[in-house]
């Protein structure tokens, strides 16, 4: 899978290949990413020579020159003057990296602090700064099954003096031309991972947070699509991060046509001090490519997810069918109101119980209480075990919402640490849903969290933890550190009480959640087997939620709730099946008054309860497909295989009179096994290529699903 033949480096995967030349004055070029190539002399491919107006290095009377080679690390200083991968403050912002060494190991180095993916082959090539002495490891893992590479980089400073990281990209890719379409998964609250769809142009384009968290508004994640490529067909290059906090993806299309795709932690507001004989790991950037369009790509991604980021008990686990009661009482509820749900949640098959915000300090609205995690005994008279113990005894497991980041200004925990929080010197502290956030860099705040969360968690039977975060930063700074390094540090400082906790709680399986979508990334994921998708539960909204969110992550990934109609976000109505054949294309929970409910819809949902328990490991566990794009109309498909069923949803959008019939292709079954559907045969060749037959039906919103059994 590692291969270096002379001055040639070759990374392979089952169907792509990676390959790095170290050039004749020592810089390490990029060759090729893509396809998988068996060659193995790329001397024909030389370095295209510029004259008029190009430097050259070491003015030595050759052609040579970075400007518009393909490089494997570009740095500013000599002779490359596309965006940078690596920016060291002046006086040593003038640059030259040459290769010094390499070495081929069996385990994977894991990274200071940080998530990665789990162990694999790694290939380590070690570039040097000979005049300031500086080390800089590039550092690549080699996924072959699931068709990956990972790379991070390490900044070794070996010279006597300190110096101060300005950008470090995780990873930088340079391609040979720019026909490619950028897709990219962008929105805000309650309408994340939109997907958008723009041609590269010359110049520089991308997209970004600088929120603190990975963000509603980008997902880092970033396609490259060679131009026509569909679902099905052509060259995608997925690109993505593990890391929750500030990131940049940002494309340069040069002026002969070549593209350099860089992404990693956001240069603004980020500089990182490393002292002499110390280094900095940069976060892990994930890669992949696949020939077999977006579908293939996204299932690229998906399985390296599944097997090489999620961790822990729940990794292969069917997850349970919850009930939380945040859009069911908000938090106006009693003790008595919360046992009347889980009765009926208990009824209708529900497994777990999540009591969300609202049972801790004075915490009877948002404007209070962040930061005192204790429980509320007037709302909980009997405390977080007395409650546990009688969800438990209707057989129900219990869950319970936190959000450890943040502190109310209205709390006790303000009043004795107001300099606990994120703040800078004297300016106001700008408040977001009435909250300001923990200085997570500092390690006393660390150890207060972990306290406190361990001793409510070890309070009662908690089998499950929601972990919220609400607000994006302001005003960054800190009294220990530089400014521009707390945003990193808290994110280091997020992971560590992250591990801690989930390493003495294993059997709690947790779920991420920032104001729904906020945060929705690997770095989480290593922590954190599910996510809160989004806080628009509107079966219809999710459709383009889940569908955009599917391009990077798996549907086991997503929480996804049936809620009450009229929809809360949006105030649409969709029947009790659009909701619930949403929900099942996620992990299945529900959000709403089952109190409230007539019989007749309990029976319904406890039918769908049922009929979702007996295939959910295939469905939660299968391999997705988008079939059809809600982006591009009025309708959406998608269809997951597994080993004894396929699984199809279909949803129809807005109605409209005597309309067509239309037909729902399916992808990659085998042609000629048999499969069967509502009494009917189907050979697999028909169902690719003819399709399931759905008929016009009156009413908005309308979904299908078809569970195809396979019989041969
Ligand atoms: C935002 C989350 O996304 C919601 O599901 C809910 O937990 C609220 N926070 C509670 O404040």
């Amino acid at each position: 899978m590692i291969k270096k033949e002379k001055n040639i480096f070759s990374l392979h995967t089952l169907n792509t290949s990676y390959i790095m030349r170290v050039s004749e004055k020592g810089h390490l070029e990029h060759l090729h990413y893509g396809a998988r190539i068996h060659q193995k002399h790329f001397d024909t491919l030389q370095p295209i020579v510029r004259k008029p107006w190009s430097g050259h290095p070491d003015n030595d009377g050759s052609d040579y020159t970075l400007e518009s080679m393909l490089l494997e690390y570009p740095v500013f200083g000599q002779t490359d003057y596309r965006l940078p991968a690596l920016t060291l403050a002046a006086p040593y912002n003038n640059l030259n990296l040459v290769f010094d060494d390499f070495d081929i190991l069996e385990d994977k180095v894991m990274l200071d602090g940080l998530p990665c993916g789990s162990n694999a082959p790694t290939l380590h090539i070690h570039l040097v700064d000979k005049h300031m002495k500086l080390k800089v490891t590039l550092m690549y893992s080699v996924y072959e099954k699931e068709d990956v590479i990972t790379r991070a980089v390490r900044i070794s400073n070996l010279t006597e003096h300190n110096i101060h990281i300005e950008k470090i990209m995780s990873t930088s890719i340079d391609f040979r031309d720019k026909d490619y379409e950028m897709i990219h998964l962008s929105g805000t609250w309650a309408r994340e991972r939109h997907v958008v769809k723009r041609k590269l142009v010359q110049g520089i384009q991308g997209i970004e947070s600088n929120r603190g968290n990975s963000s509603h508004q980008h997902n880092p994640f970033v396609c490259l699509a060679r131009k026509g490529t569909t679902e099905d067909f052509g060259d995608a290059y997925g690109c993505s991060l593990v890391y929750s906090g500030n990131f940049k993806a940002e494309i340069e299309v040069d002026a002969f046509e070549q593209t350099r795709l860089n992404m990693g932690i956001h240069p603004d507001h980020f500089t990182f001090e490393v002292k002499p004989n110390e280094s900095f790991d940069s976060p892990e950037a994930v890669m992949t490519y696949s020939y077999k369009g977006l579908n293939g790509m996204s299932q690229n991604c998906h399985a390296f997810i599944k097997n090489r980021i999620l961790r822990g008990k729940y990794k292969h686990q069917p997850r349970p069918v919850l009930l939380n009661n945040w859009e069911a009482t908000y938090f106006d509820f009693t003790e008595e109101k919360l046992l009347a749900l889980a009765d009926k949640a208990a009824q209708v098959g529900v497994e777990l119980f999540v009591l969300d915000d609202g049972w801790f300090g004075e915490r009877n609205n948002d404007q209070t209480s962040l930061g005192d995690w204790f429980v509320n005994m007037k709302k909980i008279p009997k405390g977080i075990d007395g409650l546990s113990k009688a969800i438990n005894e209707k057989g129900l497991k219990f869950g319970l919402w936190v959000e450890p980041e943040m502190v109310s200004p209205k709390s006790i925990l303000y009043q004795n640490h107001p300099e606990w929080c994120l703040h800078a010197g004297d300016r106001t502290r700008s408040e977001c849903r009435n909250q300001l956030i923990l200085d997570y860099s500092k390690l006393e705040v660390q150890e207060y969290i972990i306290h406190h969360l361990t001793e409510i968690f070890k309070s009662g039977n908690i089998e499950y933890v929601k972990w919220d975060m609400n607000r994006s930063v302001t005003e960054v700074g800190s009294t220990l550190y530089h400014h521009g390094e707390v945003l990193h540090r808290f994110i280091l400082g997020l992971y560590q009480v992250m591990k801690v906790l989930t390493e003495r709680f294993p059997n709690i399986l947790f779920e991420g959640c920032a104001g729904g979508g906020g945060r929705f990334d690997m770095g989480i994921l290593y922590y954190m087997p599910q996510i809160w998708t989004s806080d628009d539960t509107d079966a219809y909204e999710r459709i383009k939620i889940q569908h955009g969110t599917s391009f990077m992550y798996p549907q086991v990934t997503m929480g996804s709730h049936v809620s009450a109609v009229p929809n809360h976000q949006v105030d649409r109505f969709t029947s009790l099946s659009s909701r619930y054949h949403t929900a099942i294309f996620g992990n299945l929970g529900y959000e709403l008054d089952l109190t409230s409910l007539t019989e007749e819809d309990l029976q319904i949902i406890k039918a769908q309860i049922g009929a979702y328990k007996s295939v959910r490991s295939e469905l939660q566990y299968g391999t997705f497909y988008r079939l059809i794009s809600p982006f591009e109309g009025n309708f959406a498909a998608w269809q997951i295989s597994g080993e004894q069923n396929v699984y199809v949803y279909y949803s129809r959008g807005i109605a409209s009179p005597n309309d067509s019939i239309r037909y729902i292709k399916l992808k990659d079954l085998k042609p000629k096994t048999a499969y069967s559907l509502n009494g009917e045969v189907y050979t697999g060749d028909y169902l690719m290529h003819i399709g399931i037959t759905v008929l016009p039906k009156k009413g908005d919103y309308g979904t299908e699903f078809y569970q195809l059994n396979i019989l041969d």
